[in-house]
C-alpha cells in the first residue's frame, strides 16, 4: 500500500492511474478506522482496479469546537490497519492546505432542502462542510465509484445530490451499517465510550428494531412517545431526536403511506458522545 502525505505526490499517482485507465474506487474517512470502514473497502475491491482511502479530519464540518478537538486521531494505527487489510492500494492523508489552499472556508450548496432536515437542523453548516471537503477530494482523487456508510444516511443522500449538482461522473454506493455484536452501530466515536456505556448504548438498536415492528400496527405519534419513554428511563443517555422520515425527502412523516420508503432516525447523547443510528422500516 502506498501512503501519500501531500497533494503533489498524490496527484502524480492519480495521473499515472488515469493514464493506465484504471477504475478507481474511493472511500473517504476521518480516520479512527473500524470494521465499518473495512466493509467499505471490501465493497470497493469487488468493483474497481484500485482502491483508495483518505484520512482527513475536516474542521469545516464540525460546528462544535469541542467535538472537533475530541475527535479521535489515530493515524499510525489507521495506516497499519489499512496495510494489514490488504484491501487498499493507496491512502491519501492530505494537509489542511492541500484541501483548503485559500483558507478554511465552507462552500454553500443547495441540495434541494434535504440539507436542512435532521442533522442539518441540529448541526448548522455541517453539510456545507461535508460537501466542501468531499467535492475537493473527488476532484483530486477522480474516482469512478465512491463508498459511504449508511450509518450517516443523510450524508449519503447529500453526496448523491452533490455529484448530481456538480455533474460529476462518480457512482455513489451506500454500504450497510456494520454493528457490534450488541447491535451498537460501529462508529469512530465509540472509542470514547466506556465499556459500561457501550453496553447500555445497545438499547439504541434494540429500540430501532422495536420501532420497525411497531410501525406495522401503531401510529407514528404513539411510537415517538414510546421511544421518549424508553430513553427517559435511562439516566446516562439523552435522546436528542427520534423521527421516522421519508427516505427520499428526509422529511419527518406523521403517518406511513403505502408507496413510500421510510426509515427511523435517532440521535442519542451518551455523556458527551453523540451517537447516531437509523433503520429502514420494512
Ligand atoms: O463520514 C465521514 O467520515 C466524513 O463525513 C467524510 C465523508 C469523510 C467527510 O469528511
Amino acid at each position: 500500500m502506498q501512503t501519500f502525505y501531500d497533494k503533489n505526490s498524490f496527484s502524480k499517482y492519480i495521473a499515472e492511474l488515469k493514464e493506465k485507465k484504471k477504475k478507481i474506487g474511493f472511500a473517504p474517512t476521518m480516520g479512527a478506522l473500524h470494521a465499518g470502514h473495512i466493509s467499505l473497502y471490501q465493497e470497493a475491491q469487488k468493483h474497481n482496479d484500485i482502491v483508495i482511502s483518505s484520512i482527513f479530519v475536516n474542521p469545516t464540518q464540525f460546528n462544535n469546537p469541542e467535538d472537533l478537538e475530541k475527535y479521535p486521531r489515530t493515524i499510525e494505527e489507521d495506516v497499519k490497519k489499512l496495510g494489514d487489510s490488504k484491501l487498499v492500494d493507496a491512502v491519501y492523508i492530505p494537509r489542511v492546505e492541500d484541501i483548503y489552499p485559500n483558507g478554511m472556508e465552507r462552500k454553500h450548496y443547495d441540495f434541494g432542502g434535504i440539507e436542512n432536515e435532521m442533522e442539518g437542523a441540529a448541526r448548522p453548516g455541517h453539510f456545507d462542510g461535508v460537501g466542501t471537503v468531499v467535492e475537493e477530494l473527488f476532484r483530486q482523487v477522480q474516482p469512478d465509484n465512491a463508498y459511504f456508510g449508511e450509518k450517516d444516511f443523510q450524508q449519503l443522500k447529500i453526496i448523491e445530490k452533490l455529484v448530481e449538482v456538480l455533474d460529476l461522473k462518480i457512482k455513489i454506493h451506500g454500504v450497510k451499517i456494520h454493528r457490534e455484536e450488541s447491535g451498537l452501530a460501529m462508529s469512530s466515536r465509540n472509542m470514547r465510550l466506556s465499556n459500561e456505556e457501550k453496553k447500555t448504548s445497545s438499547i439504541i438498536y434494540k429500540t430501532l428494531k422495536q420501532v420497525n415492528e411497531k410501525s406495522k400496527t401503531t401510529s407514528i405519534p404513539t411510537i415517538k412517545e414510546r421511544v421518549s419513554q424508553i430513553f427517559d428511563k435511562e439516566d446516562d443517555m439523552e435522546l436528542e431526536y427520534f423521527m421516522i422520515a421519508d427516505e427520499e425527502t428526509l422529511k419527518e412523516a406523521d403517518f406511513i403511506s403505502e408507496n413510500k420508503n421510510y426509515r427511523a432516525f435517532i440521535v442519542v447523547n451518551v455523556g458527551n458522545v453523540r451517537l447516531i443510528d437509523n433503520l429502514h422500516l420494512d
